[in-house]
């Protein structure tokens, strides 16, 4: 079985399927399981295995276990931008990002010590839903004056095809 069938067997036994809201926190979000994280993790890196990426960028909290196990993979770092400035991060780039799950606005803040303008970035993700929280790394990035090389998700919610993933709401939902 490859990666895309292992997990879509998982949520059809441990998660659930409701529309376009997927239940994974018996394996992916709360509870994890950390041999699917890395098989997932290694599949969606071998896309970018030829792409010079120098840092992977997500945002906690969720998107962190993909982030390690993509960066392990390809033998980089990866950061997690903070939805809470710590008082020790003096000088940062930071962009608002409203979740419509949450109904909420969240802001994401990075140090500028830790991104630089020659930094080719891989965003990573559990979920890419309305786009929000990519859309913030963006401006975070265009900030830092850095490059985004590509964009990889476990699951992308949304209608955009330049987005690496693991499945579609069209694999999920098979008309
Ligand atoms: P967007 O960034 O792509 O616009 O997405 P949106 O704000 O609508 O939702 C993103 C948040 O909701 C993420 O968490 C994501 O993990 C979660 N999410 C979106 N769709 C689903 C789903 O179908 N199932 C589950 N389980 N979660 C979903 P977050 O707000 O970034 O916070 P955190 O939980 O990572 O801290």
């Amino acid at each position: 079985m490859n990666s895309a069938e292992i997990l879509l067997e998982r949520i059809r036994r441990e998660g659930a399927i409701d529309g376009e809201v997927i239940k994974v926190d018996r394996f992916l979000n709360h509870m994890v399981d950390p041999h699917l994280i890395q098989l997932l993790g290694n599949d969606l890196a071998g896309r970018f295995a030829e792409g010079s990426v120098t840092k992977i960028l997500t945002a906690e909290t969720s998107g962190i276990m993909l982030a390690q196990a993509v960066a392990m993979k390809l033998q980089i770092p990866f950061i997690y931008a903070k939805k809470k400035r710590p008082i020790t991060m003096r000088e940062y780039f930071a962009a608002a990002s409203y979740s419509f799950t949450k109904q909420e606005s969240t802001t994401l803040y990075v140090s500028r010590e830790v991104l630089c303008k020659q930094d080719r970035i891989l965003f990573v993700d559990d979920f890419l839903a309305k786009g929000s929280t990519l859309k913030a790394v963006e401006e975070i990035i265009s900030q830092a004056g850095a490059t985004l090389v590509g964009s990889a998700v476990i699951i992308n919610k949304s209608q955009r095809r330049d987005i690496e993933s693991i499945l579609t709401l069209d694999d999920l939902n098979p008309a």
